[in-house]
């Protein structure tokens, strides 16, 4: 009888040890949006990089920052070891701080980034992606290669009237990326030189289908040639592409089914991201150029700042900086035909 007590009570302590030493090592990565083509881009690319190294589970909040609120609340019950997020509004990022750091639940935000006031609320923050401004100085570069000598423009000024009469499609409003890209690309091409006559800034808050409409609805109103297009990403590139091709802004006039650029009727339109949805339209002309935000160097970056967290490395020794102990940048650069 005391054998039996003694065994239960062996097992039953064993069972509670092993309950508190119980770690829970699953890193969720909570993504804003699954139906946006270079998040899911880089979520695959994270998912791949993370096998054998550390394992991630990805939840997608499907655009409602309701959605993550909930999903965030049920696996903070679960104490995970840290949250990758990308969050939906980047301006309520606080909340989502308050209760991490209630936890003691490291952060790291991704893509969408938090006011500084928010990441400079906790030492447990990190945030990663690419400095906007970069983005759009490598597309002022194009501009200027299309358009040369600002004061004598190029067969790009369609009219020849020494103006370039553009239209520039922009990203979600409050979107660091969308504003600082617009700013940006605006402010260059001014600084270098060109007058500009903006024909419609188009919000179409990332999206091909709403940069498809938005091209649509502008060639029904617009009674002036378009001689430029600038867009904050790839997917409004191509939708406005597509608008512009059924309207026969692009006309394959050799039918060699490439636009060439000495030959046919086409426009310049300068993207963002280098998604692979934009890879058949730069190969064939249809898309002038673009930037590429490098989701394939941030996933590697990623996952050598979450395995150092969690194995509490130093941060200073790991093959990325740091600024400011909080935010890892890392550049945007051009596409070119062979990436
Ligand atoms: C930007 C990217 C956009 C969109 C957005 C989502 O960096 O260029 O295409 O994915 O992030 O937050």
């Amino acid at each position: 009888m005391k054998k039996i007590i003694i065994f239960v009570l062996v097992s039953v302590s064993l069972f509670v040890m092993s309950g508190c030493q119980s770690v829970n090592n699953t890193i969720p990565l909570i993504l804003y949006d699954e139906t946006d083509p270079y998040i899911l881009e880089f979520k695959n690319y994270i998912l791949e990089d993370a096998i054998g190294n550390v394992d991630i589970k990805a939840y997608d909040s499907q655009n409602s920052q309701l959605i993550q609120n909930e999903i965030i609340e049920s696996l903070l019950d679960d104490q995970p070891q840290l949250l990758i997020i990308n969050p939906v509004d980047r301006l309520g990022a606080y909340t989502i701080i308050d209760e991490a750091q209630k936890r003691d639940i490291p952060l790291i935000f991704i893509n969408r980034e938090p006011i500084k006031k928010d990441m400079n609320s906790w030492d447990q923050l990190y945030y990663l992606g690419a400095p906007a401004e970069n983005s759009a100085i490598i597309q002022s570069e194009m501009v200027i290669e299309l358009f040369g000598n600002p004061y004598n423009l190029s067969d790009q000024d369609k009219n020849g009237d020494g103006v370039i009469q553009l239209v520039i499609f922009k990203g979600e409003q409050g979107h660091q990326d969308a504003e600082i890209r617009t700013e940006v690309i605006v402010d260059e091409l001014e600084r270098y030189g060109y007058e500009l006559e903006i024909l419609s800034i188009e919000i179409c808050d990332w999206q091909r289908d709403k940069a498809y409409d938005g091209m649509n609805k502008l060639l029904l109103d617009l009674e002036v040639e378009i001689e430029l297009v600038i867009s904050n990403n790839d997917a409004m590139a191509l939708g406005a592409i597509d608008a512009m091709v059924e309207n026969e802004l692009f006309i394959d006039i050799d039918e060699n089914d490439r636009i060439d650029h000495d030959i046919d009727t086409w426009i310049p339109v300068i993207g963002i991201d280098g998604i692979a949805d934009a890879t058949p339209y730069l190969e064939s002309g249809y898309l002038y150029g673009t930037v590429i935000n490098d989701s394939q160097t941030m996933s590697l970056i990623l996952i050598e700042l979450t395995q150092a967290i969690l194995n509490n490395t130093d941060l200073t020794t790991l093959s990325f900086e740091i600024e400011d102990g909080k935010y890892i940048w890392v550049d945007y650069k051009r596409y070119e035909e062979e990436d």
